[in-house]
C-alpha cells in the first residue's frame, strides 16, 4: 500500500471507531449499575459481619487465599460471623489472577456445603473468584461459559466483599477477571448482578501489605481514575469520583508506601480505589490497560506495575486530545502552578505521574520486554482498545509500537530498577497481572 492509501485507511478506521465508541457511550449511560452499601473505617469488616448475621443466611462460603489466612487477617471476621449465628465454610485456595481450576473447586464447595451467600475477603483475585463462584453456581454453568457480558440467566447468591488491597476496586465493579492457566489467557466476566451487596473498607487489614504491592495496586487505582476521566464515556458523577480518587492517591499513596501502619493513609487509599472502581465500572479504561494487559499476559508483569510504567507514555501520546482534562487533573493535584498555557498545565500532570513513579521506586522501563515481541504486543493492544475502550483518540499501530519501544530496557538508564522488575515477575509469575 502506498503511504497515502495507508493514511486514508487509518483515517477511515479512526473516524469509524470514534463514531462507534461515542454511540456505545450513549447506550452504556442508560445501564443501571447497582452500588453496594459501604462500611468504612477500622473494624468495619466486623460491623459487616454483624449485618450479614442479621440477614439469616443458611451457610456462608467465606472465600479468601492462603496468604491472607496465614497472616491471620480473616480470623476476627469469621469469629464475628459465627458469634452472630452464621454458619461458615472457609475456602482459602484462591490463587493470584483467579485461575479457573480453583474456581471450579470453589463451586464444588459452595454446592457441597449448601451455601446461600458468599463473603469475599482478599485482593482482586479473591473478589473476582468469589463473583464467578456465585454466578456459576446459580446458573449451573462452567466459568468459561460465563466469559463475556451477561452470560448467566440467574444472578448469584448475595455477595459481600472485604478488599485487603487498595487497587482493583472489584468490590464495586461489574467485572470479574479470571485466568486460564492452560491457555495463558485472562478473561472478563461482566454482569451488573455480580456487584457485591455490601462492602467493608477496613484499613486495619491493609497494614501488612508490602510496600511494592501497595505501590503497584495504588497505581492501578490511579490509572483507573485517569483513564475513566480522559475517556469518552465520563459522566459528571464518574468525573467527580475520578478526580477525588486522583487527588487522594497523590496525597496518600506515598504515605501508605512509606509507613504501612498509617491507618489514615490506608483508609484513604481504600476509598480512592473504590471511587476509581465506581468511575471505571461505568466510564471504562483505555490504552494504558490495553497495553498493560499484553505485558501481563506475556511476561507476567504485575498489573499495577505495568500500568504505572505505561501511563505517562500513553498520556503524552494523547496530549493533543486530552490536554483540557489533563490540565484539570494537574490543578486538582496542585501541580498546575501559575502556568497559563493549557498544554503546559497538562504536561505538568504527566510529569507529576512520572515523579510519583520515581517516588515509589517504579522503574521507567520493563526488563522483560523484547524488541521482537513489540509488533504482536501492539496488535493485541490495538485490538483490545478498538473493541472495548472509549479512548480519546484511536492510536495507530505505529504509535503503540513507539510507546512500547520506549519501555525497552536500554531506552532509559534504569538498569537497577529494571532488574527489580525482572526479579519480581520471576518470583511470582502472574501475581499482579490484571484485567482490567
Ligand atoms: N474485577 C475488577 O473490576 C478488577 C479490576 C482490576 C483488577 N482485577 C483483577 O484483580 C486481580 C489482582 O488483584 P490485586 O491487585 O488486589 O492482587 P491479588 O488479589 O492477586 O493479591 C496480590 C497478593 O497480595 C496478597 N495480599 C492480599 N491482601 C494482602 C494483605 N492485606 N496483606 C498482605 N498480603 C496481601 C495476596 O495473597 C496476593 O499474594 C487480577 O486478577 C486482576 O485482573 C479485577
Ligand atoms: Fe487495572
Amino acid at each position: 500500500m502506498s503511504s497515502s492509501t495507508v493514511s486514508i485507511v487509518q483515517t477511515a478506521r479512526t473516524l469509524g471507531l470514534m463514531t462507534a465508541k461515542r454511540a456505545a457511550g450513549f447506550v452504556t449511560r442508560l445501564l443501571p449499575i447497582p452500588q453496594p452499601s459501604l462500611l468504612v473505617g477500622p473494624d468495619s469488616s466486623l460491623r459487616l459481619a454483624e449485618a450479614i448475621g442479621d440477614f439469616g443466611h443458611r451457610k456462608i462460603l467465606f472465600v479468601t487465599d492462603a496468604v491472607v489466612t496465614k497472616l491471620g487477617l480473616a480470623r476476627p471476621m469469621i469469629e464475628a460471623l459465627e458469634a452472630r449465628g452464621s454458619k461458615v465454610a472457609v475456602f482459602d485456595q484462591v490463587l493470584p489472577d483467579a485461575p479457573i481450576p480453583v474456581i471450579e473447586e470453589g463451586i464444588a464447595r459452595f454446592e457441597a456445603e449448601h451455601c446461600d451467600a458468599i463473603v469475599a475477603f482478599g485482593g482482586g483475585s479473591v473478589m473476582d473468584a468469589a463473583k464467578v463462584i456465585g454466578l456459576a453456581a446459580a446458573n449451573g454453568r462452567h466459568p468459561r461459559d460465563l466469559v463475556g457480558y451477561f452470560r448467566g440467566r440467574r444472578g448469584p447468591a448475595p455477595l459481600y466483599a472485604v478488599p485487603t488491597t487498595a487497587g482493583t476496586g472489584s468490590e464495586v465493579t461489574v467485572a470479574a477477571v479470571i485466568s486460564d492457566p492452560e491457555q495463558h489467557r485472562k478473561y472478563v466476566v461482566a454482569d451488573t448482578r455480580i456487584v457485591p451487596r455490601m462492602a467493608a473498607l477496613d484499613p486495619k487489614l491493609m497494614i501488612g501489605l508490602p510496600p511494592e504491592i501497595t505501590a503497584a495496586t495504588g497505581m492501578d487505582a490511579l490509572t483507573h481514575a485517569v483513564e475513566a476521566f480522559i475517556g469518552l464515556w465520563g459522566t459528571p458523577t464518574t468525573d467527580r469520583l475520578a478526580l477525588s480518587a486522583t487527588s487522594m492517591v497523590f496525597e496518600y499513596l506515598p504515605r501508605a508506601y512509606d509507613r504501612g501502619d498509617d491507618l489514615e493513609a490506608r483508609e484513604k487509599m481504600a476509598l480512592a480505589a473504590t471511587y476509581a472502581g465506581m468511575a471505571f465500572t461505568r466510564a471504562n479504561v483505555g490504552y494504558v490497560h490495553a497495553i498493560a494487559h499484553q505485558l501481563g499476559g506475556l511476561y507476567h508483569t504485575p498489573h499495577g506495575l505495568a500500568n504505572a510504567i505505561v501511563l505517562p507514555h500513553v498520556l503524552r501520546a494523547l496530549l493533543p486530545q486530552a490536554a483540557p482534562k489533563l490540565a484539570v487533573l494537574a490543578e486538582r493535584v496542585g501541580r498546575a502552578g501559575r502556568k497559563t498555557k493549557l498544554e503546559d498545565r497538562a504536561l505538568a500532570f504527566i510529569k507529576a505521574v512520572e515523579a510519583m513513579n520515581e517516588r515509589l521506586g517504579i522503574p521507567r522501563t520493563l526488563a522483560a520486554l523484547r524488541a521482537e515481541d513489540i509488533p504482536a504486543l501492539a496488535r493485541a493492544a490495538a485490538h483490545e482498545a478498538d473493541f472495548n475502550y472509549p479512548v480519546p483518540r484511536v492510536l495507530s499501530l505505529e504509535e503503540i509500537e513507539a510507546i512500547l519501544r520506549a519501555l525497552l530496557p536500554d531506552a532509559a538508564p534504569t538498569a537497577r530498577a529494571g532488574t527489580r522488575t525482572r526479579r519480581r515477575s520471576a518470583q511470582a509469575p502472574g501475581t499482579y497481572s490484571a484485567l482490567p
